[in-house]
């Protein structure tokens, strides 16, 4: 099999928002073919690698990304062109230097991680292994816990919801993926139901999870407490709860503010809030639990329930090995977000997953709230043995393809198939 790179080219598609993003294909001169969709957030961090676009109001609103589809198309195709494919540090390392800013700022990030995407896919497929296997060797078997995002708010909600932007279900008391999957699926409608009959409404944010109005920001928990338990299942015991409040995007001068309660918090206040939220739901895990630059919060934060639960840090972290030694050495929590866009390569990713993992922190993988239809992080999950992934509601086709993606591992696999369960977290399930 002749692996080299002959063909690069990148085209502008449409993301599940609606919005323009990248798309990228790879031939091999053995003929393999690949493609690769990137991912685009909404609540994104400060410190993430530059989304590159192209800022003519005329097209989408300035969010087109014809500039990025170019530089893939010229400037990288010209140096990747002629390459081994099987070569992937090499080609991160080639782009990362041909970019030759801090943050990915010139080439794009998207660019460039639209090709380390298609570069690795297009290997594996030469090599003729399945994507979790190549990207992470014979021995990785264990599925992760699927933490689906089955209530929205933020701006994931346009500010109509809780002011929390995820609240997941957490099925690590399945015997397997499948049966987690099924798990959540049959919460989702069970919560819909519930939703329904309270007369509120049962449209969906951007990551498929109910958005209806509320007038706090436990009240999702409430209704998913109720959700678990008319489906038959027990909180705690068979299925816990996550949050992600995104902190970042309601902190402003110094306070946290709370729009639907009518609140501002200190950070000590926002800590005594979650301590409350902890001791009430059976929450599992709490990421960006405070906002990207508030370390001092952080700090107290983890000080608080860093024993306790697992605290992961995403747009304090960036899934940057920087931000991440600074949060080891600070002890400001104890888990890193992992999302390839932030960073911009397979490489750098893989780099942050295991700076984490080799610290006795957890890693969580993570799709972002604008997606394609590629489920590369369902494989990478399995690769990382992380334990655990959010890719969503289990609903709305984007969504679903992860996990989807996650069922067909699990039975390649077969009998040496293992699910994460209650071990998926660095804190162990209290329940
Ligand atoms: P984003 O949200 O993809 O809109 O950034 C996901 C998250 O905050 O985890
Ligand atoms: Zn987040």
């Amino acid at each position: 099999m002749d692996t080299t790179i002959q063909r690069l080219h990148a085209r502008e598609i449409l993301d599940s928002r609606g919005n323009p993003t990248v798309e990228v294909e790879c031939t091999l001169a053995c003929g393999t073919f690949a493609r690769a969709g990137v991912p685009s957030g909404a609540s994104t961090g400060v410190h993430e690698a530059v989304e590159l676009r192209d800022g003519d109001k005329k097209r989408f609103g300035g969010k087109g990304v014809l500039n990025a589809v170019t530089n893939v198309n010229k400037e990288i195709a010209a140096k990747v062109v002629g390459m081994d494919a099987r070569d992937q540090a090499l080609i991160d390392e080639m782009m990362i230097a041909l970019d030759g800013t801090p943050n990915k700022g010139r080439l794009g990030a998207n660019a460039i991680l639209g090709v380390s995407l298609a570069v690795a896919r297009a290997a594996a497929t030469a090599a003729g292994i399945p994507l979790y296997r190549y990207l992470g060797g014979p021995t990785v078997h264990r599925l992760p816990v699927p933490m689906m995002n089955i209530m929205n708010g933020g701006v994931h909600a346009h500010w109509q919801g809780a002011d929390f932007q995820e609240y997941m279900i957490a099925p690590y008391g399945a015997s397997s993926f499948r049966q987690a999957l099924e798990w959540g699926a049959e919460v989702y409608h069970a919560l819909q139901s519930v939703i329904n009959k309270k007369g509120m409404s049962v449209g969906v944010g951007d990551e498929g999870g109910f958005a209806p109005h509320v007038s706090s920001n436990h009240e999702p928990l409430e209704l998913i407490v109720e959700g678990i338990k008319a489906a038959g299942l027990e909180p705690g015991r068979d299925v816990g709860v996550a949050i992600d409040p995104a902190s970042s995007g309601f902190f402003e001068d110094g306070k946290y503010r709370l729009r639907t309660e009518n609140r501002n918090l200190s950070s000590q206040e926002m800590v005594d809030y979650y301590e409350k939220l902890v001791n009430d739901f059976p929450v599992v895990l709490l990421e960006d639990g405070m906002a990207e630059d508030d370390w001092e919060g952080w700090k107290l934060l983890n000080q608080r329930l860093g024993g306790v639960i697992e605290l992961v840090g995403d747009d304090l972290f960036v899934t940057n090995v920087e931000r991440i030694e600074r949060g080891i050495r600070e002890n400001v929590a104890n888990a890193s977000l992992i999302k390839l866009n932030q960073i911009g390569t397979l490489t750098e990713t893989v780099a942050a997953t295991r700076l984490a993992q080799f610290n006795g922190w957890g890693a969580f993988v993570s799709h972002r709230s604008g997606e394609t239809v590629d489920s590369f992080i369902a494989d990478l999950t399995v690769a990382l043995d992380t334990g655990h992934l959010k890719t969503g509601a289990p609903a709305r086709g984007e969504r679903v393809e992860k996990y989807n993606q996650l069922m067909r591992i699990e039975e390649d696999l077969g009998s040496a198939a293992t699910y994460a369960g209650k071990e998926a977290y660095v804190r162990p399930v209290r329940f």
